[in-house]
């Protein structure tokens, strides 16, 4: 016989439903817009920022490929190189979250060092403070932090445009005087959420393909909007 699962799935986003785990942690609750609401990682965020019981905000290009329905979400449809629509799509929110990518590409993509730029010139003009922002482990000073595999092969040989264009966002982000918290996975799977996993400025890759599933990565992206311990830090999750 199937054993009930806890907590109960949610069916508007098909998670497990944390609402209630949320107010019992105290969690308070923000109105959240998110960049790459759409990818492989930004629609986990969504649905655990939904299950946390924020009020969503899912920036997309597509709506008609976004499937998530829920009464606290909202989407705006446009490209991040549009500053107009990032401006207004910023204002009234107490916290940005960027999941932005280029797919599969390993090519540099300067439309997102363009949008990440637009995004902070909004947040700025919007008084909107934090911004948590999805990077990568192996960049600037986190090189330490990677496993033989990913420091001398992945990284260098595969990834080399791919983090040199984070690097340049992150020094974008640094340099503004947002109250940002970039937070740096190794390679992302879809697996399950477990809530098992490390984070912190100095944890390091213990195995020869270190990984986190996109779910753990979104309950920490998540757990960002409202926490002030990585603000200024450059926090590596690993599960
Ligand atoms: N994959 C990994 O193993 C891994 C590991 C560590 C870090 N990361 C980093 O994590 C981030 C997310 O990865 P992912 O695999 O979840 O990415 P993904 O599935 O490719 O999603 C990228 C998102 O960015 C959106 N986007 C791209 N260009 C845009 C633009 N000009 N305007 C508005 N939206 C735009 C995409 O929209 P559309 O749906 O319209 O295309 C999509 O929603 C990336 O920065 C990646 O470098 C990935």
């Amino acid at each position: 016989m199937e054993r009930p699962r806890w907590p109960p799935l949610n069916p508007a986003t098909n998670t497990a439903h944390l609402v209630q785990q949320a107010s019992r942690d105290g969690v308070e609750s923000v109105n959240v817009l998110i960049f790459g609401a759409s990818g492989a990682t930004g629609r986990e965020v969504v649905k655990r920022a939904l299950d946390r019981g924020h009020s969503v905000g899912a920036f997309v290009r597509h709506p008609d490929k976004f499937e998530i329905k829920h009464a606290d979400l909202a989407l705006t449809v446009g490209d991040v190189t549009e500053y107009a629509l990032v401006e207004r799509a910023v204002r009234g929110q107490d916290a940005i979250a960027s999941a932005l990518g280029s797919g599969n590409s390993l090519s540099s993509d300067p439309a997102l060092i363009d949008g990440v730029q637009n995004i902070i010139r909004a947040m700025d003009h919007a008084g909107v403070r934090r911004f948590v922002y999805m990077s990568m482990l192996g960049v600037g000073d986190s090189g330490g932090q990677l496993g033989f595999v990913d420091k001398y092969i992945v990284l260098p040989l595969l990834l080399r445009n791919v983090v040199s264009d984070h690097a340049r966002k992150e020094a974008l982000i640094k340099r503004s005087t947002l109250d940002w918290v970039i937070v740096r996975p190794p390679r992302l799977t879809n697996g399950p959420y477990t809530g098992r996993y490390q984070s912190g400025e100095d944890v390091r890759e213990r195995t020869l393909l270190a990984s986190i599933s996109r779910a753990d990565m979104a309950d920490f992206l998540v757990k960002q909007f409202a926490d002030d311990r990585y603000v200024h830090k450059t926090p590596a999750v690993l599960g």
